[in-house]
């Protein structure tokens, strides 16, 4: 099976030649750098299967050029599936699979980090020490024990970061979501009845819910306002949950204490890419950027080995499925 690999960065190549080899299916990678998108679809002439990630484009446009050159199967390296029109991929039979789970602890752990990192401030100290500045006026941070954190969406990531936070950190963690499960007690998590609550009480909230159009904007200037002065929010999941003018009106009223963001609603311009030497377009991005306390990093979040190695050997299984068998019980359906 040919298979053209798009927005290879140079941490993706080994893992996925690793799982090559460690499979008896004969898949044949090519690596290109470029996202997909339609511009660059002409690569995927005389594959069999293409392999993107989440900023790919794979409307219909794209399916039906990568239909036109051959291709059977998309093979997304990530869970979400967003980039992907599912209705144009059935009309062309094309089949798409997904990696439903690869990261959660290391997305959960680098939550907390994030927390500990506009709360306690390392960036700001790391860079004053390297300059010979010891002052540490400006570094007044606060302990996470005792604090009350709200965790919006219990799934995988949820979970392991309500737990950590709850069992290591001796926080008081809330947690709201609209399906409940019985292993948020277990971990350490109390759930509240409405978004409401977990909203008023919280010093410290963290998103790690899906971005669905119920979930668009929930955090907006009305949920905002809900807040205590001086919370934290972290975001660690999708940008579009958070609107970024709200986001900004509460900055600039200095009603939020700190905001962590791993992910941007229009972060595909820039992220997974030097966008260095680049005139920043988007205003809103810009402006994000200036805040002392806002601390941002370009979805770093799953980037671990072990969620590299998870990638990549579910990727190469589920390639393998579809040429053994059609299927793979990680196949996204139109009506998933
Ligand atoms: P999951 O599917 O296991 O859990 C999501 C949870 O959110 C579910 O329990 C669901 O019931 C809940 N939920 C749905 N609607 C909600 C609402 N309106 N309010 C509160 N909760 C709601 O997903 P998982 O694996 O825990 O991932 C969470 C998010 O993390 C993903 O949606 C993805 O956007 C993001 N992510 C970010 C990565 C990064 O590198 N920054 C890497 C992987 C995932």
């Amino acid at each position: 099976m040919k298979v053209a690999v798009f927005g290879v960065r140079s941490y993706d190549v080994d893992p996925l030649n690793a799982a090559c080899e460690a499979t008896s299916a004969s898949i044949e990678l090519s690596y290109f750098e470029p996202l997909l998108d339609k511009s660059t679809a002409i690569l995927t002439e005389g594959h069999d299967a293409i392999c993107i990630f989440v900023n790919d484009v794979c409307d219909a446009t794209v399916l039906e050029l990568i239909h036109q050159h051959g291709v059977k199967w998309v093979a997304l390296r990530c869970a979400g599936f967003n980039n992907v029109d599912l209705k144009a991929a059935e009309k062309f039979g094309i089949k798409v699979v997904r990696v439903p789970s690869y990261a959660p602890e290391a997305v959960a752990e680098f939550t907390v980090g994030m927390m500990l990192t506009v709360i306690r401030k390392y960036h700001k100290s790391f860079c004053r020490v390297r300059e010979g500045n010891f002052l540490l006026d400006g570094l007044l941070g606060f302990n996470l024990a005792g604090k009350t954190v709200g965790i919006i969406g219990t799934g995988k990531i949820g979970l392991i970061t309500g737990r950590i936070l709850a069992q290591g950190f001796r926080c008081n963690v809330l947690a709201y979501d609209p399906y409940p499960t019985p292993e948020a007690s277990v971990c350490g998590l109390k759930y509240v009845d409405t978004l409401e609550e977990l909203l008023k009480q919280s010093d410290i909230i963290s998103l790690h819910c899906p971005l669905t159009e119920q979930t668009r904007y929930m955090i907006n200037d009305d949920t905002l306002a809900l807040t205590k002065p001086g919370v934290v929010l972290i975001n660690t999941s999708r940008g579009g949950l958070i609107d970024s003018y709200s986001l900004i009106r509460a900055l600039k009223s200095g009603h939020l204490g700190a905001v962590g963001l791993d992910v941007y609603e229009k972060e595909a311009a820039y992220f997974f890419a030097d966008s260095s030497a680049k005139i920043i377009h988007d205003d809103v991005f810009a402006r994000l950027l200036t805040f002392y306390n806002v601390f941002m990093s370009g979805h770093q979040a799953y980037l671990t080995q072990e969620a590299l190695r998870n990638i990549a050997d579910t990727t190469v299984k589920n390639l393998k499925d579809l040429e053994a068998s059609g299927t793979s019980e990680n196949l996204v359906k139109y009506d998933t």
